[in-house]
Order: structure tokens, then sequence, then C-alpha cells
């Protein structure tokens, strides 16, 4: 695979469609004039207007000339009424077939303008610019969309390639401690589906403040970026082998629904954290993962994330949240992406609940709860 060096003037395009590149309005300016200078619908939320929007309207010419569609923060607004509004505002300015909606923020903006572009006169283009390393590594690139709908997370949606993803790290320098670890757990996860060497460079690099540095994140996000890219395009539509990167996503799912419940929400990334661990600690009893593996990402974890407080008296709780998770095809087995090695996930391997609570009484071991 082919890559150049981010730290260069010009934007690196090491995929096609994926722009790596610090210098977001003049690749926005040439991304429009390669499209044909076509109209354009700059799609933000409303943190990213006050935050990201004056920057780019003063740097970039396309951005400058482009009609505002603002949409309202947070998961609960990613939903009809929203995508309803973004149709409106495109059909009452008349935007043709051949417009473009440029997606400026993190999941929610690239979930719901995803979906809105794709189905706006049977689809128009799309360019997502991420804002928040979370919709970096994961929800910009892969071309899924969605909203959530009859109380359920991205029930309705469809596969919709963007255009282009351009992906910057100059809006992260801001970003609070929390969003920028949990966005850096989908990072480890695109780590622990690579190999040794990329998880290892991983955990040995400072997402911390005030050691944390934007330029240096360039590199490792660009190679976590390409690991996700190369799942998805052996299966864009998530039959099969794009299952790997579910990989801590059902204990997270559960631990969220839990947090939810109990209302006290975890934020995506810590659940996946934990979920990482869950799920190592499963593929060492299930597949025979090095439990050295495990060892290093729990402690990783446990400095990084502190600990998720799985008491015996819930272990019943969160495996129904599983067990109802649309994946399981069988009442009583849970189904889980796990790790024969760092970089060799097998997926759907179904798991009783006897093991699942042997391996709650691991973590509360190796993350020291016990
Ligand atoms: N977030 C996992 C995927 O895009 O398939």
């Amino acid at each position: 695979m082919e890559t150049n060096s981010s730290q260069t003037q010009q934007p690196s395009i090491v995929a096609p469609r994926i722009v790596f590149t610090n210098h977001v309005p003049e690749a926005i300016d040439s991304m429009v004039e390669q499209l044909g200078n076509p109209p354009v619908y700059v799609l933000m939320d409303v943190n990213t207007q006050a935050f990201v929007m004056p920057l780019l309207q003063a740097q970039s010419s396309a951005v400058a000339k482009a009609t505002a569609i603002i949409t309202k923060a947070g998961d609960m607004n990613k939903n009809l009424e929203a995508l309803s509004a973004i149709w409106k505002q495109l059909s009452d300015s008349n935007a043709s077939r051949n417009s473009v909606l440029i997606n400026v923020g993190g999941g929610l903006v690239s979930d719901l303008g995803g979906l809105a572009a794709a189905t706006y006169k049977r689809g128009i283009k799309v360019i997502n610019i991420p804002t928040t390393l979370l919709a970096a590594v994961d929800a910009s690139v892969g071309g899924k969309t969605a909203i959530n709908f009859n109380g359920i997370k991205n029930q309705i949606g469809v596969f919709n390639e963007p255009e282009a993803v351009i992906v910057s790290t100059m809006f992260f320098n801001t970003l609070p401690q929390q969003q920028l670890l949990s966005g850096y757990a989908e990072l480890i996860k695109h780590g622990l589906l690579d190999s040794t060497e990329t998880l290892d460079e991983l955990l040995s690099f400072s997402v911390v403040y005030p050691r944390f540095n934007s330029e240096a994140l360039m590199k490792v996000l660009e190679d976590s970026v390409m690991i996700k890219a190369r799942y998805v395009r052996q299966d864009f539509t998530d039959r099969n082998l794009r299952h790997a990167l579910n990989l801590g996503h059902t204990m997270a799912h559960a631990i969220e629904a839990y947090g939810m419940e109990v209302l006290s929400p975890e934020p995506h990334g810590y659940a996946v954290a934990w979920g990482l661990v869950l799920e190592l600690i499963l593929s060492q009893m299930e597949l025979g993962l090095d439990d050295g593996i495990v060892k290093k990402l729990a402690d990783y974890v446990l400095t990084n994330y502190g600990a998720f407080d799985i008491i015996p008296q819930i272990y019943d709780k969160l495996i129904d949240f599983m067990r109802n998770d649309k994946k399981n095809t069988s009442p009583d087995d849970i189904n889980f992406t796990l790790l024969r090695r760092v970089g060799e996930p097998v997926i759907d391997c179904s798991v009783s609940s006897d093991r699942i609570k042997t391996a709650f009484d691991t973590y509360r071991t190796l993350m020291k709860l016990a």
C-alpha cells in the first residue's frame, strides 16, 4: 500500500478517497475544483459551527461560498426530524443532483449527512471532514450512514461511500482529554487487528495532555485508518469479514446500555477499551490468545481509562443486554469477534453465559477490582 508522508505541504492521498493533511481548507478547495466546482452545502452541528466553521470560512473559498446547514448536537438528535430538516434545506435552496454535501463534525454529522446525501434526489456527492478523533478513525470512513429510529440506534441507513474523507489532526488540539482517549480506543482496536508492532507503537504513544502532540498523531492515525479501510474494502456491506471491526464492541454495547439504564452513561470509547479487555480475556479462554497480550492491554486500559466496575450482581444484566444484541442467532450463546493472535481475528465465535461469567471474574482480577 502506497503511503506518503503527512508532514509535507501537499495532501497525501494514500487510498482512493482518503486524504491525510493538516491543510484542510486547501484540500477542500482542491477537491471541490476536481469535482468541477459544484454547488457546495456544508453540514455541521452547533458545536462545529462555533469552533471550526469560522476557520474554514476564512481560509476556504469553497466553504465561504457554501450554503451552511446546521443540525442539533447529540446522538438523540440523529433522527428522522433532523434528516427531514436537511432534505428540506437542500430542496428549498434547489440543490441539484450535482451538488456536494460536506459533513464537518463527529459521527453524528457523517451518519446523518451521509444518509441525507445518499437519498436526496437519489444521491448527491458527499465529503466527510471528521473533527473528532473517534469520527476520524471510525465513523467517517467506510460508508456507514444511519439515523436512530423507534428507540433503536442506527436502525435506518444505507452504505454509501463518500467521494472523499479529509482526515486531519488540526482539530484535535482542543479536544477534551476524555474525547481523545475515547477515540484512541478505536485505534487500539485496529492495532489488535493488525500486528504486534502496530499495537506496541500505539501503546507507547502518549495521548494524554500535556505530552499529547496532534502533529505526531497524524502518522499513527493514518496507519489506523488504513487498517479499517482494508477490512472495509474486503466486505463493504458488512456481511462477514468486516465483523472483525466489532472486536470489543459486543461487551462495549452492553456496558453502554447498562450505563444508560442506571443514568451514568459511559463514553463510547471507554466502553470499547473495557470491552477489548473483556474480549481478549475471552480470546485467551476460547482461542488460546497469549495471556501476555491480555495482561499488557489490561494494564494499559487500567492506567488510562480506569476500570468499569463489573460487580457480580450485574453479570446477568450485562449478559441479557448482549443476548438481545441483533447479531445473536442462538438464545443461549452470545456472538463475538475474538482474536487467535494479534492480527488474526475470528468472527462469529459463540460463547456460553457461564464462560462469559468466568471472563468477568478474570476481568475483576486483572483490573484490580477483586
Ligand atoms: N464501526 C465498524 C464499521 O464501520 O464496520
